[in-house]
C-alpha cells in the first residue's frame, strides 16, 4: 500500500473481530513505532502489548466519559479487541539536553509517542488491522493498572484487531483554511 494511501484511508476502528492476531503481526507493528523518528534519537517510547482479559477491562474503566454519561467511544474496543498497545514516555528526554530543557516547549514526549503510534497505526492499517488512538483516559490509573514504573508516564492506547466494521470518512478541513504562506494569517 502506499504511504498516502495508507494515510488516507485508515479509519478509527471501535468494533472488532474475536479473530487473534498473531505475533508476528504484532511484531511488525511495533517495528514500524520502534523506526519513528524521535528528538535527538532518544526513543522516551515504551510499548504494552495487553492481551490479558481482565488489564484489558480494567483499562476500559479508566477510559473517561466524553461529557457527563457519555462514555468514551473506544471503551468496548478497549474491553474487546484481542490486543491492546499502550504507549508510555520515559520523562525528561525528548526535548532535553544533557537533563536541561532545550526549548521554551517542554517535554516532548507527546510528539515522539505520537509519531511512534502513527507509524504503528498505519502499518496496522496496511496489514488489515483496525486501530484507534485513544487519548480520552485516566493516565495516572492506567499507569497503576500496568504497573509502570515511577519517572514514566502513559500517554496512549489503542486496541489492535480485525476490524468489524466500515466507519465512514470523517471530513478534513481544506488545506486554504490550514496553511499560510509566509506569515500566519487570521
Ligand atoms: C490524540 C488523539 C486522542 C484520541 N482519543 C480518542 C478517544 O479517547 N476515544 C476515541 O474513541 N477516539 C479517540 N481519538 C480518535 C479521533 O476521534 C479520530 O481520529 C478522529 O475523529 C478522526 O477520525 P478517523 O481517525 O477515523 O479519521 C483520538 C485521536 C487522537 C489523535
Amino acid at each position: 500500500m502506499e504511504v498516502l494511501e495508507a494515510i488516507k484511508t485508515r479509519r478509527s476502528i471501535r468494533k472488532y473481530k474475536a479473530t487473534p492476531v498473531d505475533d508476528k503481526t504484532i511484531q511488525l507493528v511495533l517495528e514500524a513505532a520502534r523506526w519513528a523518528p524521535s528528538w535527538a534519537n532518544t526513543q522516551c517510547w515504551r510499548f504494552i502489548v495487553v492481551r490479558d482479559s481482565n488489564l484489558k477491562g480494567e483499562l476500559a474503566q479508566a477510559l473517561l466519559e466524553k461529557t457527563s454519561g457519555v462514555p468514551n467511544p473506544a471503551t468496548d474496543a478497549i474491553r474487546n479487541a484481542p490486543v491492546v498497545i499502550v504507549a508510555c514516555a520515559e520523562l525528561g528526554k525528548s526535548g532535553y539536553f544533557e537533563g536541561k530543557p532545550a526549548t521554551d516547549k517542554g517535554d516532548w514526549y507527546m510528539f515522539d509517542v505520537a509519531l511512534a503510534m502513527q507509524n504503528l497505526t498505519l502499518v496496522a492499517h496496511s496489514l488489515g488491522l483496525g486501530t484507534v488512538h485513544v487519548g480520552l483516559f485516566d493516565a495516572k490509573k492506567a499507569a497503576g493498572i500496568l504497573e509502570v514504573p515511577q519517572g514514566f508516564c502513559v500517554v496512549s492506547m489503542t486496541p489492535l484487531g480485525y476490524p468489524d466494521q466500515e466507519p465512514k470518512i470523517r471530513p478534513r478541513k481544506e488545506l486554504p483554511e490550514i496553511v499560510f504562506y509566509d506569515k500566519y494569517k487570521s
